[in-house]
């Protein structure tokens, strides 16, 4: 069951990307202060969004998503993950295609994320293919030497 994210979810939604031993510890404390100003803020000042996948009371995974300033109906997926041990069995897919059909109805016409170019994050990346985004741009060593952004994007809505 697909529901929004509460600030009781927090310590569960770290140890779960934690867990999937994607993520560096400083990029997990980032997203400790993203989900506190999100409660705080984000959600209800910016129109931010997180959604989480729970399962007889775990979750399993979640996605979180904004608009980006100055564009036009431009919207980012800032993260999504799913636990280790769920993975490859459609849930992200359900997460993405369920963030794709939220922002749809907010009026959004691109959706973009950002992911990294090592060969860690070659599932990532075809994840995304799988999916029908383009790849449309990459930064060499972005984050660090030898660590660079791939920038996946997909027109989810015509507009207006
Ligand atoms: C990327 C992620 C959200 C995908 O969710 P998922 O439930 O594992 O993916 P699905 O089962 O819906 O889709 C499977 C497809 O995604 C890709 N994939 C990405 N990561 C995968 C994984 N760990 N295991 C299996 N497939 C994976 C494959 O292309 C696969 O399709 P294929 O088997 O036909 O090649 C999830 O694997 C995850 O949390 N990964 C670690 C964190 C991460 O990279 N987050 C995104 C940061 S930008």
């Amino acid at each position: 069951m697909i529901r929004p994210a509460t600030p009781g979810d927090t310590p569960a939604l770290l140890s779960l990307t934690a867990g999937t031993g994607y993520f560096k510890p400083l990029e997990v404390e980032t997203l400790e202060g993203v989900l506190n100003d999100f409660h705080a803020t984000n959600r209800d000042e910016f129109g931010h969004r997180c959604f989480v996948w729970e399962e007889a009371g775990r979750v399993l995974g979640y996605v979180y998503h904004a608009p980006e300033e100055m564009t036009d109906r431009t919207w980012y997926l800032w993260w999504i993950a799913v636990a280790a041990d769920q993975q490859g069995h459609g849930l992200g897919g359900k997460l993405l295609a369920f963030a794709e059909a939220d922002i749809r109805t907010l009026g959004a016409r691109l959706f973009v994320v950002e992911t990294s170019t090592t060969e860690h994050y070659e599932p990532t990346r075809r994840f995304y293919l799988k999916h029908g985004y383009t790849a449309a741009a990459s930064i060499p060593d972005f984050y660090a030497d030898g660590d660079g952004m791939a920038v996946f994007t997909k027109k989810v809505g015509g507009g207006p």
